[in-house]
């Protein structure tokens, strides 16, 4: 099948997302795949293999000669579920999530709802405006964060109420909700669901991120986290993440792979954030996670698509 791989993005995810699809492009299996390169650069539009632009309907002409979408594109503007949208519309095959489960998820706040509506314990917190900025009143530690934006952009844990300020005005950078949030103490946990048409989920074992501080922007892609897969989990402890992770992946609707991250407590998993397109190079969590229970990075990309061609 001839499968349209589209990486880049116009968010601050960019970089990610262009290191994640070129990972993808080369290690789908030659023998079955025709692989077409699409571009999304960050300014938005769209670009073809040899980085020549390409309007939205040159870009639609493209997609409509493949068989098959696989939208390598992390935050805003693809895993947000534009391009499943776009591909629902024009009736072909998309890897991953639909539409509204790619919205839902890119909104931490309404991810929230939906896992406290399954059970699933969160952060407590609140959203503010611009408007109602200036009127959070400091009552300890927080992490403060845009309602939409991933790869931990506009993040900060605020220790101090000097250090407020500065972090809700760093978040608004990245959009126009920001989330307060009480710091949760535990370990940081990610679960990945590979799930399929036919009701079947795979959950490999977990990881876990190791390290003193945020896992923050600088610390995932500057080479300095330390993932341990599987993760030194009581079996109780897996049960409990691997539960969470489908309830979660079920409750939004997820399609494919996801990968769901956690704060393990001594209250049991509280939930971080759902990625529907996570993280995708070979040495990223969700490939290391399935490597881990035996599955090959090119077998994982080659189940997601097959599962999207149906
Ligand atoms: N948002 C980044 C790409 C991740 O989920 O790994
Ligand atoms: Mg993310």
């Amino acid at each position: 099948p001839r499968v349209a791989v589209i990486g880049g993005g116009a968010n601050s995810e960019h970089d990610v997302s262009l290191a994640s699809a070129t990972a993808v492009r080369a290690a789908l299996p030659a023998a079955s795949y025709d692989v077409v390169p699409l571009t999304i650069p960050r300014s938005g539009g769209w670009r073809d293999g040899n980085d020549r632009p390409l309007g939205l309907l040159g870009a639609a002409a493209v997609l409509s000669s493949c068989d098959v979408v696989f939208p390598v594109v992390h935050g805003c503007g693809g895993e947000d579920g534009t391009i499943a949208a776009l591909c629902a519309l024009a009736g072909l095959p998309c890897v991953g999530s639909p539409a509204a489960t790619g919205a839902t998820a890119m909104d931490k706040q309404l991810t929230k709802l939906v896992a406290a509506s399954v059970g699933i314990a969160v952060a407590a917190g609140a959203v503010l405006t611009t408007a109602d900025a200036a009127d959070h009143v400091w009552a300890g530690p927080v992490v403060v964060k845009p309602v939409t934006a991933g790869s931990s952009q506009g993040v900060s844990l605020v220790e101090h109420p000097d250090e407020l300020e500065r972090a809700v005005k760093e978040a608004f950078a990245h959009g126009d909700r920001v989330l307060v949030e009480q710091v949760v103490h535990g370990r940081e946990i990610d679960v990945a669901v590979l799930g399929t048409a036919d009701g079947s989920r795979e959950v490999p074992p977990p990881l876990e991120i190791v390290g003193p501080g945020v896992f923050d922007y600088a610390t995932k892609y500057g080479g300095a986290a330390d993932l341990r897969v599987p993760a030194d989990v009581t079996s109780g402890e897996r049960a409990q993440l691997t539960d969470a992770a489908v309830r979660m992946y079920d409750a939004l609707g997820c399609r494919g792979l996801a990968r769901i991250d956690f704060f393990l407590t001594a209250d049991g998993p509280v939930l971080l954030e759902v990625n529907t397109m996570p993280g995708l190079t070979e040495h990223s969590q969700a490939p290391r996670m399935f490597a881990a229970a035996g599955v090959p990075y090119a077998d994982l990309l080659d189940r997601m698509v097959r599962d999207a061609l149906g």
